[in-house]
């Protein structure tokens, strides 16, 4: 983290130093915020608002219980961080483009689905949980969705107050989170770390081909979060456990945190490219992963405990296990018992179910990343509108 301010005040004062001093300085305490009228994502089950529930209908009690008092189609205990970006701008929360009943898209639309990778599996859901609609699906659903909601907005009526415009594409915000799910569809294949890396450059040119689809049919303003520690979830230290030598100080296993890096330097790589391709755009890459990690490896400091435990679960170290999910039942003399049964207070647990932040953990990150000391450049959200001259 301390290293992106750093390196971005370099940047700065040399840019100082050697050009319009005053009209910069003046630019930068002056610039508006941005008023962005939609958001669309991209992205899998950390963003996923009710994609996988409308396409696979499973999204149990106790899911929702802190904040909708009702599962929501999340696979939490309340708001995710797309929920809280989108409270931040004022707008209401984004349906998932494939929820057909009681959807509102003026304010964007939420293409994100649970198990989401950036490359296609060449699976089924049921064979390995990973969700068909992978980021190239998502891309096309988008691109639909761009072509039919104009031409279906001019039929009036209901259809032109629940489409966005077509100015509404280019003054949207673009945000994407996805990738963890590649990484870990590796290691169930039983791959090593280093055939996983190995397939880290494909992922990083089918997600830069992805932004750049959207910027060609007019995104500018994009929001990349980089991908978590992923070796600190309890479905990761359960089914893929790893010797006491890989264990890091937090309790999490290095070899896929270490994976989870690698990727993350490479989607920030990513970014710096798509900045010189994609000349109108802005880009503020996120990370995430120091933001999750903090939470995880410092809890106390942030008010939680048990920070590798499930919060909804079924025991085991971790309160997960495959088979007995968050909100599983089991038939018990012919009686259904909740079996995946949530802890008392979600509010002090950082995981939820195995996968997924708790809406306290996803609230903390949120906190974290919203004021651009986790991102490059370290400008706030609300100024992700603005290219920034020192990176151009
Ligand atoms: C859809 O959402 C917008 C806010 O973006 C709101 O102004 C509008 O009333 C909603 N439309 C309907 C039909 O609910
Ligand atoms: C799926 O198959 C295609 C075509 O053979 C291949 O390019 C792609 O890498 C495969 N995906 C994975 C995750 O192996
Ligand atoms: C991976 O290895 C485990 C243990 O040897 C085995 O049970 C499992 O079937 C293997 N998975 C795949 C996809 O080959």
């Amino acid at each position: 983290m301390g290293s992106h301010c750093f390196t971005y005040v370099i940047t700065v004062l040399i840019a100082l130093s050697v050009s319009s001093v005053p009209s910069s300085v003046s630019a930068k305490t002056s610039t508006p915020p941005c008023e962005f009228p939609a958001i669309f994502n991209l992205g899998d089950s950390n963003s996923d608002t009710g994609g996988l529930a409308a396409i696979y209908g499973y999204d149990p009690p106790p899911n929702g219980m802190s904040y909708f008092h009702k599962p929501a189609r999340r696979y939490c205990d309340g708001r995710l961080v797309i929920d809280f970006i989108a409270e931040s701008f004022g707008l209401p929360y984004l349906s998932a483009y494939l929820d057909s009943v009681g959807s509102n898209f003026t304010h964007g639309a939420n293409f994100a689905t649970a198990g989401s990778t950036i490359r296609p599996q060449n699976t089924t859901f049921q064979q390995t949980g990973y969700s068909p609609v992978s980021l190239d699906v998502q891309w096309n659903e988008f691109h639909d969705f761009y072509i039919r909601s104009q031409t279906t907005r001019q039929r009036g009526g209901v259809f032109e107050k629940l489409l966005p415009k077509e100015v509404v594409f280019s003054s949207a915000l673009y945000t994407f989170d996805i990738g963890q799910n590649d990484l870990t569809a590796g290691y169930f294949l039983n791959m090593t770390t280093s055939q996983v890396k190995a397939y880290v450059p494909e992922l990083l040119d089918q997600f830069k081909t992805i932004v750049k689809n959207v910027y060609d049919q007019g995104g500018r303003y994009f929001w990349i979060h980089n991908t978590g520690p992923v070796g600190c979830l309890p479905y990761i230290l359960e089914r893929l456990p790893v010797t006491a030598a890989q264990m890091d100080k937090a309790g999490c296993a290095s070899p896929f945190n270490e994976v989870a890096q690698v990727f993350n330097r490479g989607i920030k790589e990513a970014v710096v490219q798509l900045r010189k391709d994609l000349p109108y755009a802005a880009i503020t890459y996120v990370d995430v992963y120091s933001a999750k990690y903090s939470l995880i490896s410092q809890p106390k400091k942030h008010g939680f405990e048990q920070p590798l435990r499930a919060c909804c679960g079924h025991g085991g170290k971790y309160n997960y296990n495959v088979h007995m999910g968050c909100g599983s039942k089991m038939k018990v003399n012919g009686k259904e018992i909740l079996v995946g049964k949530a802890c008392d207070d979600p509010s002090v647990w950082i995981n939820w179910d195995g996968y997924h932040f708790t809406e306290a953990a996803n609230k903390l990150i949120f906190n974290q990343i919203v004021g651009g000391s986790f991102s490059d450049p370290p400008i706030p959200l609300r100024m992700a509108c603005h290219r920034n001259q020192a990176h151009s």
